[in-house]
């Protein structure tokens, strides 16, 4: 978008009016909700309740434009356009389900990790109950996408720091070389599994009768994995959907991004114990 067009877009239409307005705080910085705002590719998949799918057709440093589906029926075209120097950014429907509408967001950081947020909803004038259920819609709406978007930035902010710790000595790579999880008989009842193994978690999964552990994290963005189902020992991240294979730790969707290489898992024949150990070792 051309600097001119992105001033433009950041004047509210004088013709819409204000259905409502929602303000909370959000527990994660300023820096992971703008993070949050440029991350068009996460509608469909954590918000599936509200979105169905998603085609982009611009992005860059001053926001998004894409078309979205909601449900089977609805499209809309929406248009997202940042001021970060002014701390809000404006979401707006220019066709389809909704259009013309404007939400306006603003973000004050009130500490490092709480950011503040005040939404208005602007949209054409209407008589006053049905303004008032509408702003009530969007209300609901934003209090679910706000509250699945938080949960989102928490778990990430929670593993960057964790990130930043191990790349600052805490916690290390160091550990057993192989070190047994118990006799299988005991564990499968309580399958999937997780356990740590060399300063990361893994989870042990049963797939095709064969035990295999695949990493907690996706490369993505940190999404957990921790709780996806496995479909014909492929893994789908819940926040952008990208799917891994969970034996090669491969992109299955042909991104050059691959899991974090897991440890072997082995039967011991003799004790029925579940062995957990390093690639390549005996
Ligand atoms: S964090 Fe984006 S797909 Fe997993
Ligand atoms: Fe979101």
């Amino acid at each position: 978008m051309r600097e001119a067009d992105r001033r433009a877009a950041l004047i509210p239409d004088p013709d819409l009016v204000r259905a409502a307005i929602y303000e909370r705080e959000i527990q994660a910085s300023l820096e992971r909700v703008w993070e949050n705002v440029h991350d068009w590719e996460h509608l469909p998949w954590l918000h599936s309740e509200a979105f169905s799918a998603i085609d982009l057709q611009e992005a860059g440093d001053w926001g998004w434009r894409a078309t979205v589906a909601m449900g089977r029926e609805a499209r809309a075209e929406i248009e997202l356009v940042t001021d970060p120097a002014a701390g809000h950014y404006v979401a707006r429907t220019r066709a389809g389900a909704g259009a013309p509408s404007e939400i306006w967001t603003r973000l004050d950081p009130l500490a490092p990790h709480r950011t503040a947020i005040h939404v208005e909803f602007r949209v054409q004038p209407m008589p006053e109950d049905a303004l008032r259920q509408l702003g009530q819609g969007y209300v609901s709406l934003y209090t679910l996408l706000w509250n699945q978007d938080e949960e989102m930035m928490r778990i990430r902010e929670a593993a960057l720091a964790e990130r930043a710790g191990r790349s600052g000595g805490q916690g290390g790579e160091d550990g057993p070389e192989t070190i047994s999880l118990g006799s299988l008989a005991l564990l499968r009842p309580k399958l999937p599994w997780v356990f740590g193994y060399g300063g990361h978690r893994f989870r042990l999964v049963e797939e095709g009768g064969e035990l295999i552990a695949h990493a907690m994290e996706c490369p993505h963005m940190l999404g957990p994995l921790g709780d996806c189902s496995v479909e014909d020992g492929i893994l789908e991240c819940p926040w952008h959907g990208y799917r891994f294979d969970i034996r090669s730790g491969e992109s299955a969707d042909g991104r050059s991004l691959r899991l974090r290489p897991a440890p072997r898992v082995t039967l011991d024949p003799e004790t029925g114990e579940v062995i957990v150990s390093r690639h390549g070792s005996a």
